[in-house]
């Protein structure tokens, strides 16, 4: 990330440029109003501290002999270089490691850097215990999703892990459904895939037929097949 001195030698940090002009004096809006916004977006955001350093140009084609990874990459950055020009989000799948969390953390970064666009990343895990503790308290509820329903991007990172309860369903229902009708752009990873194996259900097993039919409406899926990075990096 660009690091910004301390005070702008633009505007001493107020925001506003003077400028002189064929003997005349105004001032404008300075450029680094703007990069300040997107810091602190990207603050705002919720990237988890081990997710912050993902990049796309860090995603590291590691594996030549597995096609899902050079072309999930090219994918999402597709996604990212097309923005606000894309008509759907993205549904990463695939086994654990294989760098679904970091494609999508990337993506999001990017966005809020590069095209200043208000984005939030959220842990499904986490907003199940959030959505849990405010069992019973409508009003809470609605505070806990409004900002998860109008963010521009939204990243929901491990969807369908751990079990939920009918009642929790119905709210990620509403989220995901009243993204879908405002026309906001999803980004969801997934270690569950659409075809069922011995050992791993399958997606819509874990989050209702309706929820999984919502996502193939709202976003592309990508799928990923390769071996785990994490056990890979340590093998070596
Ligand atoms: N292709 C890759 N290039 C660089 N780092 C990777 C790659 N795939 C995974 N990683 C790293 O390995 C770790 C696990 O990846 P992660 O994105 O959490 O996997 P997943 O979300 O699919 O379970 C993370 O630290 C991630 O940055
Ligand atoms: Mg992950
Ligand atoms: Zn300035």
């Amino acid at each position: 990330m660009e690091k910004v001195s301390p005070v702008c030698s633009r505007c001493g940090d107020s925001g506003w440029e003077l400028i002189r002009e064929n003997g005349k004096e105004f001032v404008r809006r300075c450029v680094c109003a703007e990069e300040k916004r997107r810091r602190t977006l990207l603050e705002a955001a919720g990237i988890p501290a081990l997710y912050r350093e993902c990049s796309l140009e860090n995603f590291e084609i590691w594996n030549p002999q597995d096609p899902t990874l050079r072309r999930a990459q090219r994918k999402v950055r597709e996604f990212v270089d097309l923005w606000p020009e894309v008509d759907k989000g993205l549904l990463l799948m695939g086994p654990v490691g294989t760098g679904k969390t970091h494609l999508a953390a990337g993506a999001l970064q990017s966005l809020i850097l590069e095209k200043g666009v208000e984005g939030r990343f959220v842990d499904f895990t986490s907003l199940v215990l959030d959505i849990q503790m405010t069992f019973d308290q409508k009003g809470a509820q609605r505070e806990l999703m409004r900002p998860l329903v109008e963010a521009r991007l939204l990243v929901l990172d491990e969807l369908g892990a751990g079990k939920v309860t009918p009642w929790i369903m119905d709210l990620l229902y509403y989220l995901v459904n009243a993204r879908y009708v405002e026309n906001r752009r999803t980004i969801i990873t997934t270690n569950y895939s659409d075809f069922p194996s011995a050992t791993v259900e399958k997606l819509e097993d874990r989050v209702s037929t309706r929820i999984r039919s919502r996502l193939y409406e709202m976003c592309d899926r990508i799928e990923l097949r390769g071996e785990d990075f994490r056990k890979e990096r340590r093998a070596k």
